[in-house]
């Protein structure tokens, strides 16, 4: 196909030469974004000092965490990230797997998404305004407000709502004794008050020291430490961090400003199957994977094998209803999130429960998912402990709803799609000299005494 016909139907796909224009894009180089990177990599956010954000969304791991299943409270070491990541023993919710029932999505180029956050759309823009990125006079939904309200706490941006949760969840940071009993905000009150080492999380910290820094960066030299370290100022540092993350630079992304050399020929042919309609011959990707981030932020049902704890769905509770968990449509029963293709080789593994470890076995998924679903046998992932059980029982009766129907692609085809999967990829995220902004420097001195220099499991740090 001829590059510029190529590269029209790209633009009709809603994915723009320019995907940053007018979007609240931060600098790394920003001091607020900074503190954000800091608070982003503390276990002090977790209640019981061992999980930060960084456990689950590591820069060095895609913006994840390289495992199918997240462990965040209670591993076996903490610093620990990435496979060989390992739950402790014998704590509360502990099954003898990971405890958490979703695969945890890249944090990097959180700033192209507009309308919602998470596998089932849980944090969304209300009314979702293109490039806004959640911002709008309508406000944003969160699992704090009933369905259909804005929550007047969310803040400005779909990644500063989103950041108020994950030190909620007693699996990913919170723990089971911390506040326990006590609602959302209790527990980000309490978190706050440990930070800024004053009112019921005074003397939490062995060597406190956000204080002067928040007092710097939101420019709050004289108020209160009550009004200065509060979990708002965390949430908006934090998105700041998030919305630094922009990993864009890809062979694709040179194509498309007009660079008619940037993409391998497989990639090219890769790129023509993607962005062309199924009754045009092609693979109908971009129906679905459309857009700056190629998702068009909807939900569907793809019935990947419903693997690991689950999320108390069904009558067995190891079910996750998926969308159908927040607007409680049967319609929406087992769909989820069309999720971001950008840097998909760094991110696996794949699917909300991160069923597939393989970029391969994901996309031959979409091609025939009752076939795959017949030889997932073959794919089990490789995590210790991890919940497969009853797998097959669970799939089956989402396949039924599943709206793709079989396509048939040779193996030249999907080798192809992968190629132009694979020039997705922004160098940078594959290099630590590149990211090194992103991650604090284990030279600098610690804020809190609970950073998380995270280590592989030979202890060499990421
Ligand atoms: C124990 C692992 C874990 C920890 C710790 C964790 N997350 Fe996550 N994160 C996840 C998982 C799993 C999801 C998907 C959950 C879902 O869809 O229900 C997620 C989703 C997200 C998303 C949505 C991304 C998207 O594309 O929808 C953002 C943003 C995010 N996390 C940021 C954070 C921040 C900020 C923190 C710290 C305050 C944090 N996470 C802590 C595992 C974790
Ligand atoms: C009907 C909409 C739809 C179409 C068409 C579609 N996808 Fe997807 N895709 C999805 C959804 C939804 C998921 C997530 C499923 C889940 O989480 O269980 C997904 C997941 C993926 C993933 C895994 C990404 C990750 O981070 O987990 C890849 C890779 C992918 N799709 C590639 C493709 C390719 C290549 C094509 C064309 C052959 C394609 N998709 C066609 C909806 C679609």
């Amino acid at each position: 196909m001829d590059r510029e016909v190529l590269r029209a139907r790209i633009f009709e796909a809603g994915v723009p030469a320019n995907p940053l224009a007018g979007r609240p894009v931060a600098s790394i180089e920003d001091p607020v974004a900074q503190l954000g990177r800091d608070l982003f990599f503390t276990k002090a956010l977790g209640g019981d000092y061992d999980a930060a954000c960084a456990t689950c969304h590591h820069p060095a791991l895609g913006g994840g965490d390289a495992l199918s299943l997240p462990i965040g409270v209670h591993a076996l070491h903490p610093d620990v990230l990435g496979p060989g990541r390992l739950h402790r023993m014998g704590w509360p919710g502990y099954d003898g797997g990971p405890t958490v029932p979703r695969n945890a999505p890249t944090t990097f180029n959180l700033v192209l998404l507009d309308a919602v956050l998470f596998h089932d759309g849980r944090i969304e823009s209300l009314v979702p305004h293109a490039g806004a990125h959640g911002a709008g006079p309508e406000g944003i939904r969160t699992p704090d407000v009933p369905f259909g309200t804005a929550d007047p706490a969310a803040g400005n941006t779909l990644a500063s709502a989103q950041a108020r949760f994950p030190v909620t969840s007693a699996e990913e940071m919170r723990g089971f004794d911390f506040e326990a009993g006590q609602g959302t905000d209790v527990v980000r009150e309490h978190l706050a008050c440990r930070l800024g080492d004053y009112g019921v999380g005074a003397n939490e910290l062995p060597a406190p020291r956000w204080e002067s820094r928040f007092r710097q960066v939101f420019d709050r030299l004289t108020e209160p430490v009550e009004e200065v370290v509060t979990f708002d100022f965390v949430a908006e540092a934090i998105a700041r961090y998030e919305l630094s993350q922009v990993f864009l630079d890809s062979p694709f992304q040179r194509f498309v400003e007009g660079d008619d050399d940037a993409l391998s020929d497989a990639a090219l042919r890769g790129a023509e199957l993607f962005f062309t309609p199924r009754s045009a011959g092609g693979a109908g990707c971009a129906d679905c994977h459309n857009g700056p981030a190629l998702t068009d932020e909807r939900f569907h049902v793809l019935a990947v094998p419903q693997i690991g704890r689950g999320k108390g769905d069904g009558l067995d509770g190891r079910h996750d209803f998926g969308r159908a968990r927040v607007t409680n449509l049967g319609a929406d029963q087992f769909a989820f999130r069309t999720p971001s293709l950008l840097n998909v080789a760094v991110t696996g593994p794949y699917g909300h429960d991160g069923a597939y470890e393989n970029l391969e076995a994901m996309v031959r998924h979409h091609l025939d998912p009752a076939a795959a679903v017949a030889a997932y046998g073959e794919h089990l992932p490789s995590q210790p402990g991890i919940q497969t059980d009853g797998w097959e029982e669970r799939t089956q009766m989402i396949l039924e709803r599943v709206s793709l129907p079989p396509l048939d692609l040779d193996d030249d085809e999907v080798a192809d799609l992968l190629a132009f999967l694979e020039a997705l990829t922004d160098p940078c995220v594959e290099d630590r000299a590149c990211l090194a902004p992103w991650i604090p420097d284990p030279d600098a001195p610690d804020p809190d005494g609970f950073r998380l220099d995270a280590i592989d499991p030979e202890g060499n740090p990421l």
